[in-house]
């Protein structure tokens, strides 16, 4: 005997800088390649940080305090009210490292590229919820060592959580890509092994993205506007989850 079919399809949404443009947030490869002004070989890598941590120390810090300043626009809320809706049938996989998604309400939440709001020790790997700045070095809370650094993922580092991303990417029936460039791996290739694996593919970015498949349904707009536009769309029935 076969179960019932869910009541709703299995939805997983990745989003990306473009998400959180309409609150402020700069995104990473809008303003010629410069984030914020530096060079991303400096500021997110390993050796960037090697070579001159308190900048990079410092350069974090201004970011947790730009993302603690900033508000969660009506594409983050949407995304909410949509896990109101399906529940742990919704999972909401971001780059983002500040964290509008949960202060719009989002739980079923994944950070693959890490969380200004903690800090990871390099001394003994303790990963503390942090909201001060760390360029003062102090000591971590788990082992008293002041090698504590931002827990956000850097180029040449592993993403988070891939296992759990990678099942709920495989066995979703809609997947969603919001203001993501597509340019970073392993998050650039979700949309290709989503539709291997018979997913709808959606699309909602400024712009059509360089995106390694074509997406079956492609909205351009600000996230802040067309996200709760398909959003309504969905829960109201008029978005038909099927291929
Ligand atoms: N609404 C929707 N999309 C937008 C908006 C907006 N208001 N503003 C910009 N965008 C789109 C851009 O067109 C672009 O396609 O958002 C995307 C942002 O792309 P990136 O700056 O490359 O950001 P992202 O894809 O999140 O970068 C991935 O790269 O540097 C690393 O680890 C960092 O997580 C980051 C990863």
């Amino acid at each position: 005997m076969t179960g019932a079919p869910p009541a709703f399809p299995r939805v997983v949404v990745l989003t990306g800088a473009g998400i959180s443009a309409d609150s402020g947030v700069p995104t990473f490869r809008d303003a010629g390649g410069l984030w914020e002004g530096h060079r991303v070989e400096d500021v997110a890598t390993p050796e960037g940080y090697e070579r001159d941590p308190v900048a990079v120390l410092r350069f974090y810090d201004d970011r947790r305090r730009g993302a603690a300043s900033a508000v969660p626009n009506a594409a983050h809320r949407a995304l909410a009210r949509l896990e109101g809706a399906l529940g742990d049938h919704l999972l909401v996989v971001t780059q983002n490292v500040d964290d509008l998604h949960e202060r719009a309400g989002s739980r079923n939440l994944v950070h693959m590229h890490g969380e200004l709001r903690r800090a990871l020790c390099v001394s003994c790997g303790a990963r503390p919820e942090w909201e001060g700045d760390l360029e003062d070095r102090p000591r971590c809370p788990e082992c008293g060592e002041r090698m504590l650094r931002p827990d956000v993922v850097w180029f040449g580092e592993l993403p988070y959580d891939l296992d759990r991303i990678e099942n709920a990417v495989v066995a979703c029936d809609v997947f969603v890509s919001i203001g993501t460039s597509g340019a970073v791996y392993p998050a650039a290739g979700y949309v290709a092994l989503a539709a291997a694996f018979r997913a709808r593919t959606v699309e909602l970015n400024l712009e059509p993205s360089d995106a390694v498949v074509p997406f079956d349904d492609a909205r351009a707009g600000r996230a802040s506007e067309i996200v709760p536009i398909w959003v309504d769309e969905v829960l109201s029935g008029g978005w038909t989850p099927s291929r």
